[in-house]
């Protein structure tokens, strides 16, 4: 009987690796390109399932062990699902000093999940990080693209509240 890892392994269940398909032809065999292959998938799918991960390490000709090493020592890649939109809270020295502790708290609160969970709405998770790199904005968060300084809880909260708003209108 024929052995068929090799199709299981080109294939990434639940995910459609079409979207990425572009991105691998150009840079599958380019040395060094693991990192940015792995940032495009997950600007694609949001986050790295295992599968993909297969699914990469198969089309790049690399070990699947060295995917995973990469992955899991680089805090910017994600290897749970998230919302649909992933807050990034800063929790660097001028963001703390400014209040994002009380930041975290009215947005934990108001989401009612912890840190890395998605909200029972699907729409949001969140994580702290160190310095967005915006500091006189300081207390700041990124979601998505957008960045948002200056923020109280009160300010933090209205604007989660606005892209609830215009996502469950649109
Ligand atoms: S410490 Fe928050 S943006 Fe720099």
């Amino acid at each position: 009987m024929g052995c068929s890892c090799s199709e299981k392994q080109l294939s990434a269940p639940g995910v459609d690796t079409a979207l990425l398909e572009p991105y691998l032809s150009q840079y599958a065999d380019k040395e060094g390109s693991l990192i940015s292959v792995l940032q495009k998938a997950q600007e694609i799918y949001g986050w790295l399932p295992s599968g993909l991960l297969l699914y990469i390490a198969r089309r790049m000709g690399v070990p699947p062990a060295k995917v995973i090493g990469v992955v899991t020592f680089y805090t910017q890649f994600r290897t749970k699902p998230v919302g649909k939109h992933l807050i990034l809270l800063c929790q660097g020295t001028a963001c703390h000093v400014n209040g994002s502790p009380a930041i975290e708290e009215a947005v934990r609160e108001h989401l009612g999940v912890e840190e890395g969970e998605i909200s029972a709405n699907g729409l949001f998770t969140y994580n702290n990080v160190a310095c967005l790199g915006c500091c006189s904005l300081a207390p700041a968060m990124m979601i998505g693209e957008s960045t948002y300084g200056g923020l109280t809880k009160e300010k933090a909260v209205k604007i989660l509240k606005e892209i609830e708003r215009e996502d469950t209108a649109g």
